[in-house]
């Protein structure tokens, strides 16, 4: 018996000694094409990894079947397979790596990459330690490395090797894979991709498999790019699955359609209906529905809302007013005022001010305006908020809890064009510096993006603050 090199401590030699190195029993299967043998495989030897039924057979779904035929039909150069989460594609990769680095009898280097290693082997590695500890024929023949620098599969047999890679592109140049396994697609960047490519066209008969899920924001990524591709009519096999466009986020036959896992018992749409309830549609839409969604953390407003409000000049001395404060040190310090019926106006805007100026400011819009309320965030100008106070200023703490409700409303009500501002150029440009975040309850978060945005965030407390709103929601959140 051949024994592996010196990289093993002394357990694993033991286990090495073991393995067989004969030819194998797939070795004479009369299976032919590439599909079907690696389908025969991972139905022969695999074990389901983790889950209800880890331990037996793993029976390939139609949708997996049907897919691995397509991906790995022969004379294929890189396929590509688009599927929203949870619908086993780890699983599946990790199978068809097995069969990769078992079958072929040339020495096959099968490479798994991910975002980094670290992804790699929670991903890939993980569930194929598994899957061979699991199975008495696989034991035989494959030796885990598991050193916590060493991490691969050695197939003594043919000299195959797997092993899960670092995202690094000198390193991935180098390799010369038969099969290069990508799982996580869309948090690959192309240049790692690229690199991965160029290692595989060393050999002809290599194949690039990548399959991933749409994400917000991954629009920069290898998997919008192999898709891209395939849609504009590259050599690149292509398997998608997602919802149709344009359908009810909450539709579950077209959640079906996006997830053949439900329709295979393998996911149940319990958990999407879970899901729907605490992500923003954005993120349900990418990860769940397969639908390449404008990322979430984009302008909060469609181009040219805010420019399409009415305009309602600040109003005359004496009229009753809210105002608030925003501002950060060093950023920049604004004070926003809103009429009772929600009209918003700059008040007062510059890069920086002392908490003098500031009590100058106050004085000063107290005396031309009918000023009900001065609206500070928490945290902000604590001493000047005392001063205030003791000087008899009506100050108010805006309450952050609802700072998603407040975003989400206002944002309607200015699309809708139920919202009117004085079109001052320094608003206009904060509320352009203004992106939104989702959170992970599905609200909206508004945050500075490039620039300041402390008059855009002034205007909302105001707006929110003088129009009636307040109590009814704040009853409600
Ligand atoms: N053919 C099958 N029959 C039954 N169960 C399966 C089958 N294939 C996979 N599973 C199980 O279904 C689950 C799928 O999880 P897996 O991690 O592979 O999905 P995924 O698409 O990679 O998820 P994520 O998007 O979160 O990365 C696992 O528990 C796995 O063991
Ligand atoms: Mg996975």
């Amino acid at each position: 018996l051949r024994t592996a090199d010196g990289g093993l401590g002394v357990g694993n030699r033991a286990k090495v000694n073991r393995v067989r190195v004969d030819a194998p029993p797939w070795r004479s299967w009369r299976t032919k094409s590439r599909a079907a043998r690696a389908i025969r495989f991972v139905e022969t030897f695999c074990r389901i990894p983790s889950g209800a039924n880890a331990g037996s057979l793993l029976k390939l779904a139609p949708y997996q079947r049907e897919g691995l035929e397509r991906v790995l039909a022969d004379g294929n150069r890189i396929a590509g397979w688009q599927i929203p989460r949870g619908n086993a594609k780890s699983t599946l990769w990790a199978a068809v790596g097995l069969w990769a680095v078992s079958d072929p009898p040339d020495a096959p280097q099968v490479p798994l990459v991910a975002f980094n290693s670290i992804q790699a082997q929670r991903t890939l590695f993980r569930p194929m330690r598994a899957m061979v500890e699991a199975s008495a024929e696989l034991s035989d023949r494959l030796v885990l490395y598991m050193g916590s620098n060493d991490r691969r599969i050695w197939s003594p047999w043919n000299n195959g090797e797997l092993l899960p890679l670092a995202a690094d592109v000198e390193r991935l140049q180098g390799l010369n894979p038969t099969v290069a396994l990508i799982d996580e697609t869309q948090t690959v960047s192309p240049e790692v991709y690229a690199a991965i490519l160029q290692g595989a066209g060393k050999r002809p008969e290599s194949l690039v498999l990548a399959i991933g899920t749409p994400a917000p924001g991954a629009d920069a990524s290898a998997l919008f790019a192999l898709r891209e591709a395939a849609g504009s009519g590259a050599s690149v096999a292509w398997v998608e699955f997602a919802a149709p466009a344009g359908c009810a986020v909450d539709d579950r036959e077209a959640w079906r359609t996006a997830n053949p896992a439900i329709g295979a018992g393998i996911l149940h749409d319990d958990v999407l209906a879970a899901e729907l309830a605490i992500v923003s549609e954005a993120e349900f839409r990418c990860y769940r529905l397969g639908q390449w969604v404008a990322a979430t953390v984009a302008s909060w407003l469609p181009q040219g809302a805010w420019d399409a409000c009415e305009t309602v000049p600040a109003p005359d001395e004496g009229a009753e007013v809210t105002v608030a404060l925003a501002g950060t040190w060093g950023t920049s310090q604004a004070i926003v005022g809103a009429t009772p019926d929600g009209a918003v106006f700059l008040a007062w805007g510059a890069e920086t001010a002392t908490d003098d100026e500031l009590a100058e400011v106050v004085a000063a819009a107290m005396e031309r305006w009918d000023v009900t309320r001065v609206v500070f965030p928490p945290q902000t100008r604590t001493r000047l908020f005392e001063r205030l106070d003791e000087g008899g200023v009506p100050v108010e703490i805006w309450d952050h809890k609802l700072d998603a409700t407040s975003a989400a409303e206002w944002r309607r009500a200015i699309i809708e064009g139920r919202f009117a501002h004085d079109h001052d150029p320094m608003l206009a440009a904060h509320v352009a510096a203004t992106v939104a975040k989702s959170t992970p309850d599905g609200g909206l978060r508004l945050v500075a993006g490039d620039g300041p945005a402390d008059a855009c965030r002034a205007a909302r407390l105001a707006w929110w603050s003088a129009t009636a709103q307040t109590e009814a929601f704040a009853a409600i959140y």
